[in-house]
């Protein structure tokens, strides 16, 4: 038995789970299930990558603390993906301890062998925010031919690359002030170091060959210094020995592989078992080709300097376009996982993706028209059809029961004799040939059943015999196939479970049928695609403030519309007003002190021309929960409450009677 710790690349912490990162996690968990399924033991560990300058910047804006708003992606994050029954074992946050204890851990040992050195770094500074500016946060004009309004590293007019300190006219996209030069130390790891483990490294099949070509070329360029530092203010952890430096956010964030690992085992010495040095055990990371220096050039070269193992295997896949192009917010093939969930099966996704799936980091196209063909004509029409066709016999002319012995042998062997050349392309990451071969089965075994006209034959006695021996065939060719396909559509593999007998089905199974065994009612198990569906989910996929919406796409005659998306992000609570009291200097305002069930708030409102403090105390409203803290002249107000009004009138919202402080509003 082999032991694996698998991981998927950690999503960012500032934005939604969508159709790039299911493709990686849907391909990710296809292999850890395959894994298991043929009694490896894997265990499947991600988290959310929390760390940066934009994290600290998004929540300042949203008036909440990075910590709080980093936990509330996180568990958004690890639903979404919990109910595409992406089987992670841990779903955690490289905010943790563990991940700290690892990452000063792997700095000190580094600083100990001699691969860490610092250097002054002069950068572009924002002296009114008081910070370093990173080169999406500042504009001016390109060096090369003088456009303006480019960003700090290339310019879109003339594709130069440059640094943020050669921009002209340059500004901070923060405040709008003009950035200063400013020095700073920096910390740098030495990567030109491992140069040769790197080159060795490589060529060991660690990785894809055509991810080893395009790295051979950063190695035969020459390696430099990688600068692993950032100043303060930051949102991260602090370099050991330093008051004001943090780890940038892509030393730590790979150490959150370990940090979740460790997290999730119970002892340093199962850790040890995947991380110590001379580990037996497999390590295997899927990431999408955009970060592939970061995994198979920094990363190696850190665990390596630091004493650990590293990767057995870096699998890099490549990006998902819709339609034959970028996803697009204006267009609605941006598509989030939440907005997927609400229209239709995870399944369906799944199954497609895994027809698409290559051990190559090709783009990957979701061509809508041909997700639902393949669905339809082959998940559900070749291959479930299998088992509906054939359970209707079972069902009601032979008790449930399967015959006693196999009625085509050479049928049998087709089906189950194919085992192992899948269980090849599944360890190889070939899912879309394993996906076809499993099509290619079940058209032998619809064929098969055509042939023997199993409809026309029950109505003659003496073929009753024939008609079991080809229905129960039938179904364990099918039971065969759901153990093929159950890595890929397991929520549709569970259902197949419960008619198949209820049993949990193992790789092994493929190849022993079920002979003389009782069966249960065949009960629909997916239906299918609808294109009105896919339809829907692209409607309600479209974003208005994406940079590529134009005005007439943004507003239809009833002006622009928001996503339920948006509406969502707007956190309603139900709130009992507990105080309310006048504002000393303030005519049109009230004090309110708000009971939101497990917490309280302090909420300045305009009310005062309908409402006397004391109508107000006791009752309900409901309050924009999330809403930035607003410095007043009397004292913070945080949140809002909601009425109706117009010159004359203010009515306050109230929910109707029943409901309670802290309820969300929907
Ligand atoms: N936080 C880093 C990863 C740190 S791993 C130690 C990051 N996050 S991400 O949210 O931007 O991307 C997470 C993964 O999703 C990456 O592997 C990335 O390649 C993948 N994808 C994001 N968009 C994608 C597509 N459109 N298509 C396929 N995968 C893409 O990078
Ligand atoms: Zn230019």
């Amino acid at each position: 038995m082999r032991r694996i710790l698998v991981t998927s690349a950690l999503p960012n912490a500032n934005g939604s789970i969508h159709l790039g990162h299911l493709f990686e996690h849907v391909q990710t968990d296809i292999w850890v299930r395959f894994q298991r399924l043929v009694g490896n033991e894997c265990t499947y560990v991600c988290a959310d990558d929390t760390h940066g300058t934009a994290t600290m910047l998004k929540a300042e804006e949203l008036g909440t603390t990075p910590e709080a708003m980093i936990e509330s992606i996180r568990a958004e994050h690890a639903s979404d993906l919990a109910r595409f029954q992406i089987s992670h074992d841990n779903y955690y946050s490289t905010h943790s301890p563990e991940n700290e204890h690892y990452s000063r851990l792997i700095f000190e040992r580094l600083e100990a062998g001699g691969d860490i050195f610092t250097r002054d770094v002069e950068q572009l500074y924002d002296p009114e925010r008081a910070l370093f500016l990173a080169d999406r946060y500042v504009k001016g004009t390109c060096p090369r031919c003088g456009t303006d309004d480019q960003y700090g590293d290339n310019c879109e007019a003339c594709g130069a690359t440059y640094d943020a300190t050669e921009l002209g006219i340059p500004r901070s996209l923060l405040s709008d002030a003009t950035p200063v030069l400013k020095k700073s130390v920096h910390y740098f790891f030495d990567l030109a170091k491992y140069h040769d483990f790197l080159t060795e490294w490589l060529s060991s099949g660690t990785v894809q060959s055509e991810v080893a070509n395009k790295l051979d070329e950063w190695l035969s360029t020459g390696l430099k210094a990688w600068d692993i530092s950032r100043d303060a203010p930051y949102f991260g952890f602090v370099i050991p020995g330093t008051q004001d430096k943090y780890f940038y956010v892509w030393m730590d964030a790979p150490i959150g592989y370990m940090a979740s690992f460790r997290n999730y085992v119970d002892s340093d010495a199962t850790f040890d078992e995947f991380w110590a040095h001379d580990a037996t055990s497999e390590v295997h990371h899927f990431i999408g080709k955009d970060i592939v220096n970061f995994h198979a050039l920094f990363w190696p070269s850190v665990l390596k300097g630091s004493g650990f193992r590293t990767p057995t295997r870096i699998h890099t896949h490549g990006f998902v376009t819709v339609d034959g192009t970028k996803m697009s917010k204006s267009r609605g093939t941006f598509i989030n996982a939440a907005t997927y969930l609400e229209h239709l099966d995870p399944d369906y996704l799944r199954y497609y993706f895994a027809t698409k799936l290559a051990p190559t980091t090709d783009d990957v196209d979701v061509n809508l028209d041909d997700f639902v063909a393949r669905v339809n004509s082959d998940l559900v029409g070749k291959i479930v059809n299998i088992g509906s066709r054939c359970a209707g016999f079972i069902n009601k002319q032979f008790d449930n029961r399967l015959a006693e012995t196999i009625y085509d042998d050479d049928l049998w062997n087709e089906v189950s004799g194919s085992a192992e050349s899948i269980a090849q392309l599944f360890e190889a990451g070939e899912v879309g040939r394993a996906a076809r071969e499993i099509t290619r089965i079940a058209d032998s075994v619809n064929q098969f059943i055509a042939e023997h006209e199993p409809w026309k034959r029950i109505k003659d006695p003496d073929r009753r015999d024939e008609v079991h021996g080809v229905c129960s065939l039938g179904i364990n060719a099918f039971r065969s196939l759901i153990v093929y396909l159950k890595p890929i559509v397991p929520a549709l593999a569970g259902r197949a479970e419960v008619f198949l007998g209820g049993d949990e089905l193992k790789w092994e199974d493929a190849e022993t049928p079920l002979l003389g065994e009782t069966i249960n009612r065949f009960e629909p198990l997916l239906t299918r695609l609808e294109k009105k569906a896919v339809d829907r989910l692209i409607e309600a996929s479209v974003e208005t403030d994406d940079v590529n919406t134009t005005e007439e796409e943004a507003a239809d005659e009833d002006g622009p519309h928001i996503s339920i998306d948006d509406f969502f992000k707007v956190d309603l609570r139900v709130a009992r007003i507990v105080e309310a009291s006048e504002v000393d200097g303030a005519d049109k305002l009230i004090a309110l002190k708000l009971d939101l069930g497990d917490e309280t708030r302090q909420v300045f409102s305009g009310i005062k021309s309908s409402y006397s403090p004391d109508d107000l105390v006791g009752r309900l409203t409901v309050i924009v929960a999330n809403l930035a803290p607003r410095k007043m002249r009397f004292g913070v107000s945080e949140g809002m409450i909601l009425a109706a009004g117009d010159d004359d009138d203010i009515f306050l919202v109230s929910p109707e009677s029943g409901a309670t402080p802290g309820m969300r509003v929907t």
